[in-house]
């Protein structure tokens, strides 16, 4: 039986993409295995948000094809580089860009028994969307990524993923739903709704009802479903997040309270740049309504420092921006020229260790501030939904709080998969440890 490993690189995108090949190769008799150096076959889904990542799976993907297995390359840089890895690494055997991944079975027993060599196909095929609910959900597997909708539609100056994922695609209602509904009964009590940008899905083809979007209306459904009690979504772009969405963190207690909103600068000028079609104003105002539904809602972001053209004066408004949001989670990311993106083309790009000097300012804001946000659950009990074992410390378990910050305890393994009272006893910057309550 043929061993397979798959390493995934990037965002939740593609780690619930690793998921569906994951699943679909297994049904088809595959042995999927947990490290490279049992694997006779090993695929690389792959991320090209930012140079760096790109530079990291080439150099992997060099290496590996030093060894005697059948090799693939799947995401994003599938898509983005296929001629450059194609030349750079002639070990390759299978090139595979997003929504081409039903045939990939296939592609490994055309490889594995030499019929053919090489195999690519990046433009998406029409059997895109056969994969969307297939789940190889574990045993008290707890929490499951659902795909509601692809690709993006956004033009946002310095970002390579409407090049990679392609346009917009939206999931119907009663797939998501039968979809949902499945997992339940296999006992997943949380779901994570994915999309490049959710809170569009089904924006222009499903209709508003009573001032309620599309999204708001998926959620409202799925807050019916039996089973599921808690729900999150990633990411939400600023511009959509309106009133009817706000409202739910009242109306619908399942969904939690936590919201991961990418404001990537605080410089009007350069979000205008960036073509990000929202202010900083516009901004703030969707964060201190979310504050006044919840207000210990975690707010959590992704900022870039070093876009073309940021002086000094507009990163300030970015830090400030950070202040007066208090973001307790951020991603800060370098800017990274993606060649055929708008922004690439920009003058005045920011030399790098200006952007290390930014990256570092923020940072350290962001540790004051999570580690703030911690301090403020001391002594709070909080319902911690058990993922497993704490890679450290024997007898430690570790799950999620309601507002997703992660929670350590003294635990035993029928916590796993379960909601268990936490009380909360001291707190890291990342990380709360606390003592189990008995109910
Ligand atoms: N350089 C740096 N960061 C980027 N992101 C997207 N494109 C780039 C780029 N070219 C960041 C954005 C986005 C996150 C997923 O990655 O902040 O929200
Ligand atoms: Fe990129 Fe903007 Fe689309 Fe997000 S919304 S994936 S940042 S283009």
């Amino acid at each position: 039986m043929r061993k397979v490993f798959i390493k995934t690189y990037g965002c939740q995108m593609n780690e619930r993409d690793s998921e569906a090949v994951h699943s679909s190769l297994k049904s088809q008799g595959y042995d999927m295995v947990d490290s490279e150096s049992l694997a006779d076959v090993i695929i690389l889904n792959t991320c090209s948000v930012r140079e760096l990542a790109e530079l990291k799976a080439l150099g992997k993907l060099a290496y590996l094809a030093r060894r005697d297995v059948v090799l693939g390359v799947i995401g994003c840089m599938a898509k983005n580089l296929a001629e450059e890895i194609k030349r750079r690494v002639p070990g390759v055997n299978i090139i595979l860009g997003p929504g081409n991944y039903s045939r990939i079975g296939d592609c490994i027993e055309d490889i594995a028994s030499r019929r053919k060599s090489f195999i690519i196909q990046v433009d998406r095929a029409e059997s895109d969307g056969a994969m969307d609910s297939m789940h190889s959900v574990r045993q008290k597997q707890s929490s499951a990524f659902v795909s509601i909708m692809s690709g993006c539609n956004m033009k946002c100056s310095y970002c390579i993923v409407p090049k990679t994922r392609g346009a917009e695609r939206h999931r119907s209602m009663d797939d998501i739903i039968t979809e949902i509904s499945a997992l339940a009964a296999k006992g997943v009590k949380e779901v994570i709704l994915l999309g490049q940008i959710v809170n569009r899905y089904g924006f222009r083809h499903i209709k508003q009802k009573n001032g309620k979007s599309a999204f708001v209306q998926l959620l409202e459904k799925i807050h019916n479903l039996p089973g599921i009690q808690r729900i999150r979504f990633i990411s939400p772009h600023p511009v959509g997040f309106r009133r009817d969405l706000i409202d739910c963190y009242k109306n619908l207690p399942k969904l939690c309270p936590q919201v991961h909103l990418p404001a990537q600068s605080g410089s009007d000028r350069i979000l205008k740049a960036m073509m990000r079609a929202y202010t900083r104003d516009g901004f703030m105002e969707i964060v201190q309504a979310l504050r006044d539904a919840v207000p210990t809602m975690s707010i959590s972001t992704d900022l870039i420092v070093g876009f073309p053209g940021e002086n000094e004066d507009d990163f300030l408004e970015t830090c400030s921006l950070f202040d007066e949001a208090r973001f307790d989670m951020a991603f800060i990311f370098k800017y990274s020229s993606r060649s055929g993106t708008a922004a690439a083309a920009m003058p005045n790009q920011v030399p790098q260790p200006v952007k290390e000097q930014r990256n570092s300012v923020l940072l350290k804001k962001l540790e004051v501030y999570s580690k703030a946000y911690n301090d403020k659950m001391l002594n709070t009990l909080q319902s911690v939904l058990v993922e497993g074992r704490a890679k450290r410390g024997e007898a430690m378990f570790q799950g999620r709080a309601a507002n997703h910050r992660k929670v350590l305890f003294p635990g035993d393994d029928s916590d796993v998969g379960e909601f268990v009272d936490v009380r909360i006893t001291s707190s890291a910057v990342t990380t709360l440890y606390g003592e189990k309550v008995q109910p």
